[in-house]
């Protein structure tokens, strides 16, 4: 998509549309609307009147040929109360226009996002676009869906010329942004068979080539190498090998210590000896979300040169039953010498884990943070709409909950007690991996805290967000690659502790 700039009059605009994002409105007081009321010899007025439109969210309208324009359409978008207005409302209406058909058939189009013209504003407009236009196609062979109608060049208007040069890095900002969101979607949604742990390694690699940063990828030998027999315990009933992928961005010289992603790979979820029911079995195949995640903000912290070292790890493997599965009761020795007793071989992602949170300590991190698919019991806390976090630091949950706020990617903090520490302890062995139902979000946390080290530490548990049911505004049905936004945003932002 090509992207253009200009501080030229929305009159004056010479592609075939225009839009015009509009806060909710009883009367015709802006300027901006008046004018255009009067070109349109009063079509606003009866759009108003007939209460089509009115600038609430979620609304679109289209007006053609208005008077003295030079476009032949212009498009409003509501953006709701303008009291409430926020970076959001700009991402969820340019969501809804991303799905206006003609509008995108016509090409070209400018966006006016109105007065006040503020950089995360024009972030939020181009990422609600992108990533309302998100679409896989990959495995669909009929022509007809294929051929996806998308803009191709999208120009900025803005007021102010002294803004550009922050208003067009913001655009640019949005686009790392969705894209790397619509990366994570898209692997996400690659069914198991087309996304084994060697593939996704291989994706891994391809991208590091691309984007300017390493990958070192550990076979199954390496990996017995490194003595990480939790992770093992997990990759031993699947005929597809297992790989733990190490992504190394350096974005400074200086020798600063390194934030560390940690990301969850389970390519599929069966569930192991402890075999899930059948019943929307089909969905682990996004068990592999936080791994994504990891892999599109190395991604992303690349693509925008952001001047920090940061280190992902992905585990990767399949939970698979087998004549050589891990069985419930068994014990084993993690990389960190601590032993499990896997109570339940569907508590995986925990177990995989615990040894990439320990590796983690050969690069001396200055804060780690975890994320995962982990627990059923995030979304019977808060529901599909938000993420449980989790941690050991203040400081770093704070900047989390930041991040959380400025993408719109709700968190919300659980505590670690001691008395969900004492659900973890095993009687034969030194820890179990799984306490059952009661607080499942939080004891999942509390057995990670076993294996971390002395490094500020936040876990996100992603099993809550991971899919759309219905479809909103910029979020089609179907996996949605939520973690990137708040994860790069956290990089973009980091300063030290
Ligand atoms: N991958 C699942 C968690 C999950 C469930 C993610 C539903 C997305 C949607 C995880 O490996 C798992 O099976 N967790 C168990 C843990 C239990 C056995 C302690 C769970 O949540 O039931
Ligand atoms: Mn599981
Ligand atoms: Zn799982």
């Amino acid at each position: 998509m090509n992207l253009k700039y200009s501080s030229e009059d929305t009159k004056q605009y010479g592609g075939p549309t225009v839009v015009l994002f509009v806060t909710r409105f009883e009367k015709l007081t802006d300027n901006k609307l008046k004018e255009l009321d009067e070109l349109s010899l009063g079509a606003l007025t009866t759009l108003l009147k007939s209460k089509e439109f009115t600038g609430k969210d979620g609304e679109l309208a289209t007006l053609y040929r208005p008077g003295e324009y030079r476009a032949d359409r212009i498009v409003l978008a509501g953006l709701g109360d303008a009291r409430k207005l926020n970076a959001d409302s700009y991402r969820r209406a340019a969501g809804n226009v991303s799905r206006h058909k003609s509008l995108a058939s016509s090409g070209k189009a400018a966006f006016y996002l109105g007065k006040s013209q503020k950089e995360e504003f024009y972030q939020a407009a181009i990422e609600g676009y992108i990533l309302g236009s998100f679409k896989l196609l990959k495995f669909k062979t009929d022509k007809e869906s294929k051929d996806q109608k998308i803009l191709d060049e999208i120009t900025f208007l803005f007021d102010n010329r002294r803004l550009l040069p922050r208003l067009k890095k913001a655009v640019e900002r949005g686009v790392v942004f969705a894209e790397c969101q619509n990366l994570v979607r898209t692997l996400a949604s690659t069914p198991s068979n087309h996304l084994t742990p060697r593939l996704l390694a291989n994706q891994a690699q391809k991208l590091a080539k691309v984007h300017g940063f390493t990958c070192k990828i550990l076979d199954e030998k390496a990996v017995a190498r490194e003595k990480m027999g939790a992770f093992l315990a997990v990759a031993r009933g699947a005929k597809e090998p297992p790989r733990f992928i190490v992504l190394e961005y350096k974005g400074t010289r200086a020798a600063r210590k390194p934030v560390v992603l940690v990301g969850k790979g389970i390519t599929f979820d069966t569930g192991g000896i402890s075999l899930k029911p059948g019943l929307n079995m089909h969905e682990m195949k996004s068990d592999m979300t936080g791994a994504a995640v990891v892999l599109a903000a190395v991604v992303a912290a690349a693509r925008l040169k952001i001047p920090q070292n940061v280190i992902g790890l992905m585990p990767a493997t399949e939970n698979m039953p087998s004549a050589t599965a891990t069985k419930p009761g068994d014990i084993v020795t993690s990389r960190k010498g601590l032993t499990v007793e896997i109570i339940n071989t569907d508590a995986e992602g925990r177990l995989i884990l615990a040894d990439a949170l320990d590796y983690a300590n050969v690069f001396k991190p200055q804060a780690v943070v975890d994320i995962a698919t982990l627990t059923g019991a995030a979304l019977i806390v808060l529901g599909y709409a938000g993420a449980p976090i989790l941690g050991n630091s203040p400081k770093l949950l704070k900047r989390v909950k930041d991040s959380a706020e400025r993408t719109a990617e709700k968190v919300w903090e659980m505590p670690i007690w001691d008395e969900h520490r004492e659900n973890m302890k095993s009687t034969i062995a030194d820890v179990v991996n799984s306490y059952g139902r009661p607080g499942g979000t939080i004891t999942a946390a509390a057995f990670l805290e076993n294996f971390i080290g002395d490094y500020p530490w936040v876990h996100v548990d992603i099993a809550s967000v991971d899919v759309e049911r219905s479809g909103k505004p910029y979020t089609p049905k179907g996996l949605t690659g939520t973690g990137l936004r708040l994860l790069a945003d956290i990089l973009y932002n980091w300063k030290a502790l």
